[in-house]
């Protein structure tokens, strides 16, 4: 590329005069130039070359230089474009600086200040081209997501996370559904400075069937079961060195727990059907949205796994419980031309969230595919979303909730159609508990004549 304090620069310039007396200072200060007569030649120099910075002459034959400098902002090019105009046409400047010209200069003027301008544009290319170059580094060194949330008890996790995720102790990950045990998970692991260079690798206990789970972990060798054609190396030697996220615990079958704690304990483990022991490094993280010490006392885990895991343990609170954070991950999650409406605010910050962040940002989605113009208003949340509202005013805005009711409505019609008016067929059809299904007929005001022929 060019030195610095050199750049590389287009002259568009009908008077030829002029044109060649700058093209000529600024060859002599160092800068590579190209030079064009007219917007056409302008245009054929642009499609071959890239230009850092380039000055257009507002008063041209033909294609103006405010023209020219319209239809390549509409192209998008990143080239810095400087206009000159002549003392009549100094209005036009204005115009020129809303279309995308970063500066301009009124004729006559010196070369050097001319050159002096030209850096100035040159400056902010740079400028521009570095962000956008640490914007697309950023988003390749962050495939894992940032965890939001300010609140005291996501405060203490974050601090809690920094804390343990460079030691190697095990911790245990609890949470309802959704509340970001994954992501506590691999924020553990980015925060070891020895194993976050390894492998974080994932394994759901309720994801496989029983009679998989060890093989999957441990690994086993060719002909051990029906369907083992090859010998195969378990995750816990696919994480060495790095760690080992166990997802759902609280499904390990019974009979596999002495051989996990086994391998907790000194790290050492056989694959299934070899006699070969193994041996390897690997941090364990494991998460669940039981109630480990119940499943304990109900003999359905066992007590002294349970103790090994439970070195350090994790608490994730319920979203309804970190009431404020809502707001931060509905501004997070949102594009930032998108808003929320205040009265969709105050509804989503009192709905109890059963099913945590996950589905919020599921409600978030849809709102999104429902809106109108980026404003996400209370007809675009899910009905249980606005429904559960105390406030006697979102409750009394139905009509604006009518648009999202009238699909609704249409949908339970055609469903308890197909099912011949079987209200059990179509409630789970439509996923949701019967008496919830005689609500929505009560809220709909449907009625047999709505469905029967
Ligand atoms: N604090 C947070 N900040 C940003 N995103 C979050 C946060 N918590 C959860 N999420 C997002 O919510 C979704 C669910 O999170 P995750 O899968 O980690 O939950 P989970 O507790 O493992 O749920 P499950 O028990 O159902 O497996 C993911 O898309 C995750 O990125
Ligand atoms: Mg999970």
């Amino acid at each position: 590329m060019s030195k610095p304090n050199t750049m590389n620069l287009l002259i568009v310039e009908d008077d030829d005069n002029f044109r060649e007396v700058a093209v000529a200072w600024m060859r002599r200060m160092g800068h590579q130039v190209e030079e064009a007569a007219n917007a056409q030649e302008a245009l054929i120099l642009f499609e071959n070359k890239y230009f850092q910075v380039a000055i257009f002459d507002m008063n041209m034959p033909g294609v103006s230089g405010l023209e020219l400098l319209q239809r390549l902002k509409s192209d998008g090019v990143e080239t810095q474009i400087l206009i000159l105009t002549g003392q009549a046409t100094v209005e036009n400047a204005v115009e020129a600086m809303k279309m995308g010209a970063c500066d301009y200069l009124t004729k006559p003027f010196p070369m050097a200040d001319l050159e002096h301008r030209c850096l100035l544009a040159h400056d902010r290319w740079s400028l521009q081209k570095e962000n956008r170059q640490l914007k697309t580094v950023i988003a390749r060194n962050q495939p894992e997501k940032r965890m939001i949330g300010e609140s005291k008890p996501m405060r203490d996790i974050l601090q809690l996370i920094e804390r343990v995720g460079p030691t190697d102790k095990s911790v245990l990950i609890q949470g309802e559904s959704g509340t970001g045990k994954e992501l506590v998970a691999q924020a553990i692991h980015r925060a070891s400075e020895v194993r976050s260079e390894k492998p974080l690798v994932t394994v759901n206990c309720a994801a496989l069937p029983e009679q998989l789970v060890e093989s999957e972990l441990f690994g086993h060798e060719k002909g051990s079961f029906t369907g083992a054609t090859a010998a195969k190396s378990g995750l816990f030697e696919v994480a060495d060195g790095g760690t080992l996220f166990i997802d759902e615990i609280g499904e390990m079958p019974l009979s596999l727990q002495p051989k996990l704690l086994r391998v907790l304990e000194d790290g050492s483990f056989r694959r299934v059907g070899s006699h070969l022991e193994r041996r390897v490094n690997v941090r364990i993280v494991v998460a669940t949205n039981r109630d480990l010490s119940e499943e304990v006392a109900e003999g359905k885990f066992r007590e002294d796994l349970y103790y090994r895991i439970n070195v350090m343990s994790l608490v994730i609170p319920p979203l309804r419980e970190r009431g404020q954070d809502i707001d931060l991950l509905l501004d997070h999650f949102l594009a930032p031309d998108w808003s929320v409406q205040d009265d969709a605010r105050q509804v989503m910050r009192q709905f109890s969230w059963p099913g945590n962040v996950r589905q919020l940002i599921n409600a978030l989605e849809r709102a999104t595919i429902l809106a109108e113009g980026r404003l996400i208003t209370i007809e675009d949340l899910p009905l249980e979303v606005v429904d559960s509202s105390d406030s006697q005013d979102i409750q009394n805005r139905s009509e604006s909730v009518r648009r999202l009711d009238s699909m609704e409505r249409a949908h339970i019609i055609e469903v308890l159609k197909e099912e011949q008016g079987n209200k059990a067929r179509a409630a789970r059809i439509l996923g949701i508990h019967r008496r919830k299904l005689y609500r929505l007929l009560e809220r709909f005001e449907i009625d047999e004549t709505d469905y029967r022929f």
